[in-house]
């Protein structure tokens, strides 16, 4: 895999195929630590000790199509080729999380690739399962929680193709807003450093 966004993509499947309902995914960079931390916490199956104990070996998988797992031991690899840790924590029946620190300027890392389309394609793909994604940089974030957005939605399906590109939009909105507090106009344009209404 060339793309953390691939990696992440990878977790959330591991997630949903534990059938979590609720799969929360934190991109986090603290340039002042020198660390990028991808975090994937569910409420799924989760796994017994010694399952947890395996699972980041690339021998071990409860699937039966393919005789090997490759997501968790990948996702630690590249974590650990930066200089970066990986952790795992589940309990059965509760739930896992799964956490990988990068070190930001490692040659080694992979770049992010295309966070927002991951998302969006884990939204459209599993309607039914609520994604939590907070967004960190320094002291800035910005969150996107589909339990908010289907709040405010009533009936209508998140997954409606008008309802990706309102996300996509508030998304690339946020992102515009972690670099430094830019707001959109409606055409999308950046006008102001000032999200409006603010002083
Ligand atoms: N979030 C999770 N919840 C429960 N079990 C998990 C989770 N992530 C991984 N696992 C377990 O670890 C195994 C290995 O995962 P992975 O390395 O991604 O390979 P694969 O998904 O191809 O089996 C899975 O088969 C599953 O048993
Ligand atoms: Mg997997």
């Amino acid at each position: 895999m060339e793309e953390l966004s691939l990696h992440i993509l990878d977790l959330a499947q591991n997630s949903i195929a534990a059938g979590a309902d609720q799969v929360k995914l934190t991109v986090e960079e603290q340039p002042s630590n020198d660390t990028l931390t991808i975090t994937v916490l569910d409420n799924g199956c989760g796994m017994s000790a010694a399952q947890a104990e395996q699972a980041a070996d690339p021998f071990f998988t409860t699937r039966h199509t393919r005789s090997i797992g490759l997501g968790l031991p990948l996702f630690k690899m590249a974590a650990e080729l930066t200089g970066g840790s990986f952790s795992l924590h589940s309990a059965k029946g509760k739930g896992t999380q799964i956490r990988g620190v990068f070190r930001l300027s490692s040659i080694d890392r992979m770049p992010l690739g295309d966070l927002n389309g991951t998302l969006l394609l884990l939204i459209q793909c599993n309607p039914s399962t609520d994604f939590i994604y907070t967004r960190i940089c320094g002291n800035r974030n910005f969150e996107l929680d589909t339990r908010r957005i289907r709040r405010i939605l009533g009936e209508v399906p998140i997954n409606r193709p008008e309802i990706t590109v309102f996300l996509r939009k508030y998304l690339k909105e946020g992102d515009l807003e972690l670099k430094g507090g830019v707001y959109l106009d409606e055409s999308g344009r950046a006008c102001s450093n000032q999200r409006q209404g603010e002083k």
